[in-house]
């Protein structure tokens, strides 16, 4: 595991950029696996620089999102959809008939579970961007006392559903479910490019990465992972240097 730590969110942003687009312009037809949340935002907006300099281009990228809400309404700005459309899509050269996020509002959710395995089994995540939640979650794979390998439907916890309130107008309006890719995808991809930014991902991120594998701290199993980099702020690095 490859932890590194930068004193400004402009660096973090740039090397994590420079990862993805060095990977693009070795193989234009890169598969990501993306991810939503504060935490790539700034990689995101670096990547759109670099795609307005020409120094990249997703033309031929292929890209599946880790997750998305069930039962927000299809445009609503807190969809994992509007998010990725916003955040990156509308700014590149990426043919969005080309990107996947899984849909939350489909009448079967289960066959829309395995349909999107059977398109990850074709698809083979080249390098996959991953947050984490408070409690160690990874896509919505919640701590618990199994994990999922495939897509699933889950039930979103407490402490999730009030760290994403900040995005809604009051928690009510907050999703009580995802679907989610799995944890056994999640540790398919040839790259893990795992972000942590701010304090109070400290813990956390430390116990992620050095406490016992646990799937009550689903990011813990990337410890099993033989290509993984960190990407940390100092304040998430903090607990590395007590
Ligand atoms: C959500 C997403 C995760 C993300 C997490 C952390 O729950 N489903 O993929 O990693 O939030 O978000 P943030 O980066 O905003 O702290």
């Amino acid at each position: 595991m490859n932890i590194m730590t930068f004193n400004t969110n402009e660096e973090l942003n740039q090397i994590g950029a420079g990862i993805v687009a060095s990977l693009i312009q070795t193989k234009p037809n890169a598969v990501l696996g993306l991810a939503t949340g504060s935490s790539p935002i700034g990689i995101y907006q670096e990547l759109i620089r670099l795609y307005e300099k020409g120094y990249v281009s997703f033309k031929n990228v292929h890209s599946y999102n880790l997750d998305e809400y069930v039962g927000l309404p299809e445009g609503h700005p807190e969809t994992y959809r509007s998010f990725m459309n916003t955040q990156l899509f509308n700014h590149v050269d990426i043919n969005k008939d080309n990107t996947r996020v899984p849909d939350g509002n489909a009448a079967d959710l289960e066959a829309e579970c395995k349909q999107y395995d059977a398109a990850l089994a074709q698809a083979s995540i080249d390098i996959q961007f991953l947050g984490i939640g408070h409690n160690g979650h990874i896509g919505f794979n919640e701590p618990d006392q199994q994990l999922h390998g495939g897509t699933h439907v889950v039930q979103l916890k407490d402490e999730t559903r009030q760290a994403n309130a900040r995005f809604f107008d009051s928690i009510d309006q907050v999703p009580t479910q995802a679907v989610t890719m799995g944890v056994g995808s999640i540790l398919k991809a040839k790259m893990i490019l795992l972000i942590g930014r701010g304090a109070e991902k400290a813990d956390i991120i430390h116990r992620a990465l050095t406490g016992p594998i646990t799937t009550e701290v689903p990011a813990s199993l990337l410890q099993t992972h033989p290509n993984v980099v960190v990407l940390l702020d100092k304040e998430a690095a903090q607990k590395f240097n007590d």
